[in-house]
C-alpha cells in the first residue's frame, strides 16, 4: 500500500515533495523525473525552482517526461502543458529544453508521437520518480475512470467532470474552450516508474483521496490502481485527508 504523509498546509505538501525530488537529484544528478501540470504542483516546482536558486540544485544533466498534453494545442498556447512547464519551472532553473519531453498536442501522426514518448522513456532507463495529482474523479494524467490498469500512451477523450474541473476559472474560463481530448501516459506507463509521489490538496479531492487508498483496487478510480505499486507515497494536506477512516 501508499505510504502516506498527511501535513497541515499545501506549503508543507510542496516542501515535503521538493525535497524528495531534490534528494534524488543529488544523489543521481541525470536522475529521469516525471512531472505534472495542474493547480496542485505549482508551489512544488517553486520550491524546486527556490532550491536551484538559493541552493544552486543543479538541473543540467536532468531528463523530465511530462503525463500528458492537450490534444489541439501547441506548445506556446497559454494553456499547453509545455507553455505551464516552461512557465512554472523549467525558465527558472539550468534545464537543458532538449532535456524535456512533453507530447505535442499538434503531432500529425497521435499514436506515433505516443509511441516515441514510449521508446524515450525506454531509451534513458525508465522514470526514476514520478509525480502525480489526482482529479476530483480520480484520474491520474488524463487516465479517466474505466482506464486499464496496464493503459499505455495514448490519445484520450475527457470526462465532462475533468472539462468542468479545468474551466472553473484556474485556467480555461468556460468549458466550452477545453479541449475534448488529450494525450496521456497509461497507468501501466506510470507504474513502472521506480518511484511515485502523489500530492493532493483541499476538500474537493476528498472523496478521490478515500477511494484510492481505502476502496478496491479499480478502474473506476484509477489512483486505486497505485495501491500494489512497491514505493508510492501519498502527501496529502490536511483537507484532502480528510474523509480517510485510518490512522496514518
Ligand atoms: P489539479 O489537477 O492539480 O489542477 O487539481 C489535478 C489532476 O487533474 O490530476
Amino acid at each position: 500500500m501508499p505510504k502516506v504523509i498527511i501535513c497541515k498546509t499545501d506549503d508543507e505538501v510542496a516542501k515535503k515533495a521538493a525535497a524528495i525530488f531534490a534528494k534524488q537529484i543529488r544523489s543521481k544528478p541525470d536522475s529521469v523525473l516525471g512531472f505534472a501540470t495542474g493547480s496542485t504542483p505549482e508551489k512544488t516546482y517553486a520550491e524546486l525552482a527556490r532550491l536551484h536558486k538559493t541552493e544552486g540544485l543543479d538541473f543540467s544533466k536532468v531528463r523530465t517526461f511530462n503525463l500528458d498534453e492537450y490534444w489541439g494545442l501547441d506548445g506556446d498556447h497559454n494553456q499547453s502543458y509545455r507553455y505551464f512547464m516552461n512557465d512554472r519551472l523549467f525558465k527558472h532553473i539550468n534545464i537543458k529544453p532538449w532535456n524535456t519531453f512533453v507530447l505535442d498536442g499538434t503531432a500529425v501522426n497521435p499514436m506515433l508521437e505516443c509511441k516515441a514518448f514510449e521508446t524515450k522513456i525506454l531509451a534513458v532507463g525508465g522514470v526514476d520518480i514520478w509525480l502525480l495529482g489526482i482529479g476530483n474523479n480520480g484520474h491520474i494524467a488524463f487516465n479517466e475512470p474505466g482506464s486499464p490498469v496496464d493503459s499505455r500512451t495514448r490519445l484520450v477523450s475527457l470526462t465532462q467532470s475533468t472539462i468542468d474541473a479545468n474551466s472553473d476559472g484556474r485556467f480555461f474560463k468556460n468549458p466550452a474552450d477545453v479541449p475534448r481530448c488529450a494525450l496521456s501516459a497509461g497507468i501501466g506507463t506510470v507504474r513502472e516508474a521506480r518511484k511515485i509521489v502523489l500530492l493532493a490538496t483541499g476538500s474537493k479531492k476528498a472523496d478521490a483521496i478515500a477511494a484510492a487508498l481505502e476502496g478496491p483496487f479499480t478502474p473506476d478510480c484509477p489512483a486505486s490502481l497505485l495501491q500494489d505499486h512497491k514505493d508510492c507515497t501519498f502527501i496529502l494536506d490536511s483537507a484532502a485527508a480528510s474523509k480517510l477512516k485510518k490512522k496514518y
